[in-house]
C-alpha cells in the first residue's frame, strides 16, 4: 500500500516533468526561429547608406535584446507556475493519504498501553518518549503509566508529559511479607502486587477490552502500534491464542531474517512477555488467582497456559535497555542486549494475517518442518548449506537440545518444559541465510515439564 502510493506519486511527477520538458523544447525552437528571422531580415529600401545600415543593425539588436528578456521572463514565470502546480498536487496527495491513514487508525479498537514504572526516571522518560514518538492516535492508544514505589522524581517526570498520558499510582506502599529464604527476591513480590493492582484498574476501573503491557525499560519499534492493531482481531477470534507479544527471545541479528523477515509472524507455545497484549477475558480468568510473586513463570505453567499460544514476530518490536532491573545482569549482556529491534515499518493492518489461525497455521507449519532437509549441527556451522533450502536439526534429548542451542547462540532454557520461541517443540531461526528448525523427532509426545 505504502509502496503503491509512492509509485503513484513518483509516476505522476515524472509525467509532469516530461510535459514540462516538451514545452520547453517547443519554446526553444520557436525562440531560435524568431532570432533567425530577426537576423536575416533585410528591409528592402533602396541602397541604404553604411551609417543607416549600422543604425538598422543597432535597432535590430536592441529589439532582439528586448525580445530576449521578454522571452526569458515568460519562460521563468512559466517554469515557476509549473513548479507551483506540481508542489500543490504533491501536497494534496499527501494530505489525502494522511487523512486515509488517520481514518483507518481511528476506526480500530481502543488499545491502551499500560506502562509499569517504579523509580527509574531516565528509563521511564526514554520509554515514554518512544511510545509517544510512534503513537499514531492518542484516543485509540491511551498511555497509562502506573507507578509503584512512591518515588517523587519519577512521578514528576511522568507528570511533566501533561495530558499526553495518564498517571495512576499504586497506593499500597506497605512493606510486603516475603518468606525468609526468598528475601533477595522481594522485587518479584512487589512487581506481582503492582501488576495485579494496575491490571485491575485497566479492566475494572477504566473498563478497557484489552491492554498492551510494557515496562519502563523497553524501546519500541516504529510499527509497534500497527503490529498490535493488526493482530488484535486474530487474538480475539482464535481461542487457542492467549497473547500477542512484540518480543522474539531468539531475536539476535544473526538469528533472524533482518533483511527480508520483518513481516513474518509466528505462533509460539512460550509466553514471551516484554511488550504483550491480553484481553479482558484472560484477565477475568487469571486475575482472581494472580500469584504473589514470579508472575511470568506462573503464567507459563501448564495450569495457566492450558495449551494456548502467543503470536510473536520474527524481528522483535521491543528491545530492553534495562540492565539494572530485577533480572540478572549476565543474562542481559549475553542475550537481551543483543536483540535486534525492527527498523522498517510493516503495514500489518493491510496484510492478510489469517494464516496465524491455528487451523491454517498448524498443517502448513507441520508440513514445512516435515519436508525440511535433515542436517547436523556441524553442517549448519560450516556455512556450506544451499541457500533458499529449509533445514532441520533433530533433537531427542534435553542435552542435545541444550548443546545445539548453545552452539548456535539460541536460548537454551525451558520454562515448564517449553523452550523459548518453541512451537510444537520446534525452534525456528535463521542462520547464515537459511531457515532452520531445531525440531524434536517424529514421535514427539508433547513438552516434558521436567526439562528445565
Ligand atoms: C522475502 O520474504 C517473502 C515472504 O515473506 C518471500 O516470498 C520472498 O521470496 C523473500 N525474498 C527473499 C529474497 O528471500
Ligand atoms: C487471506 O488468506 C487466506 C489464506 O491464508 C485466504 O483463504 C483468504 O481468502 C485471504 N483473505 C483475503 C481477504 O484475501
Amino acid at each position: 500500500m505504502i509502496v503503491n502510493f509512492c509509485l503513484k506519486i513518483c509516476y505522476e511527477s515524472s509525467t509532469m516533468r516530461r510535459k514540462q520538458l516538451l514545452l520547453l523544447k517547443v519554446g526553444i525552437v520557436a525562440w531560435l526561429l524568431v532570432v533567425y528571422i530577426l537576423f536575416t531580415y533585410q528591409p528592402s529600401t533602396t541602397s541604404p547608406s553604411l551609417s543607416q545600415k549600422s543604425h538598422n543593425i543597432n535597432q535590430q539588436l536592441d529589439k532582439l535584446e528586448d525580445e530576449l528578456s521578454k522571452q526569458s521572463k515568460f519562460y521563468s514565470s512559466l517554469l515557476e507556475k509549473l513548479r507551483g502546480l506540481q508542489r500543490q498536487q504533491h501536497e494534496d496527495q499527501h494530505i489525502s493519504n494522511e487523512e486515509d491513514d488517520f481514518r483507518l487508525i481511528k476506526d480500530g479498537p481502543v488499545l491502551p498501553i499500560l506502562l509499569i514504572a517504579c523509580n527509574r526516571e531516565a528509563a521511564v522518560r526514554r520509554s515514554i518518549d518512544l511510545l509517544l514518538k510512534y503513537r499514531p492516535d492518542q484516543e485509540r492508544f491511551p498511555i497509562i503509566v502506573s507507578q509503584d514505589c512512591g518515588h517523587k522524581p519519577t512521578r514528576e517526570t511522568i507528570e511533566s508529559y501533561g495530558d499526553q498520558l495518564s498517571l495512576i499510582q499504586q497506593p499500597d506502599l506497605s512493606d510486603i511479607e516475603v518468606p525468609l529464604k526468598e528475601r533477595k527476591f522481594k522485587g518479584y513480590f512487589l512487581i506481582a502486587r503492582h501488576y495485579k493492582w494496575a491490571l485491575t484498574q485497566i479492566f475494572q476501573k477504566f473498563n478497557y477490552e484489552a491492554v498492551i503491557i510494557v515496562e519502563d525499560d523497553l524501546d519500541v519499534a516504529p510499527d509497534f502500534y500497527e503490529y498490535f492493531s493488526a493482530t488484535y482481531p486474530i487474538l480475539r477470534s482464535d481461542p487457542t491464542l492467549w497473547c500477542v507479544s512484540a518480543w522474539n527471545d531468539n531475536g539476535k541479528a544473526g538469528l533472524v531474517d533482518v533483511r527480508n523477515g520483518s513481516s513474518i509472524l509466528y505462533r509460539t507455545d512460550f509466553f514471551p512477555g516484554l511488550g504483550w497484549m491480553m484481553t479482558r477475558e484472560l484477565w477475568d480468568e487469571l486475575g482472581p488467582k494472580w500469584p504473589r510473586s514470579y508472575w511470568d513463570d506462573w503464567v507459563r505453567a501448564p495450569e495457566q497456559r492450558a495449551n494456548r499460544a502467543c503470536i510473536r514476530p520474527e524481528v522483535s518490536r521491543t528491545r530492553t535497555f534495562g540492565k539494572k532491573g530485577v533480572s540478572n545482569g549476565l543474562f542481559y549482556e549475553k542475550h537481551l542486549k543483543q536483540i535486534h529491534l525492527n527498523e522498517v515499518f510493516v503495514p500489518f493492518t493491510k496484510l492478510n494475517l489469517s494464516y496465524l489461525h491455528q487451523e491454517q497455521y498448524d498443517p502448513t507449519f507441520e508440513k514445512e518442518v516435515q519436508n525440511s532437509q535433515v542436517v547436523s549441527l556441524t553442517e549448519v556451522k560450516s556455512g556450506r548449506l544451499t541457500q533458499g533450502v529449509k533445514y532441520k536439526i533433530v533433537y531427542h534429548t534435553k542435552d542435545v537440545f541444550k548443546r545445539t542451542a548453545k552452539a548456535l547462540g539460541l536460548m537454551d532454557d525451558f520454562k515448564a518444559g517449553v523452550p523459548r520461541t518453541g512451537y510444537k517443540g520446534v525452534i525456528s531461526f535463521f542462520y547464515g541465510n537459511n531457515r532452520i528448525f531445531l525440531a524434536p523427532g517424529n514421535n514427539w509426545q508433547g513438552y516434558n515439564p521436567s526439562w528445565s
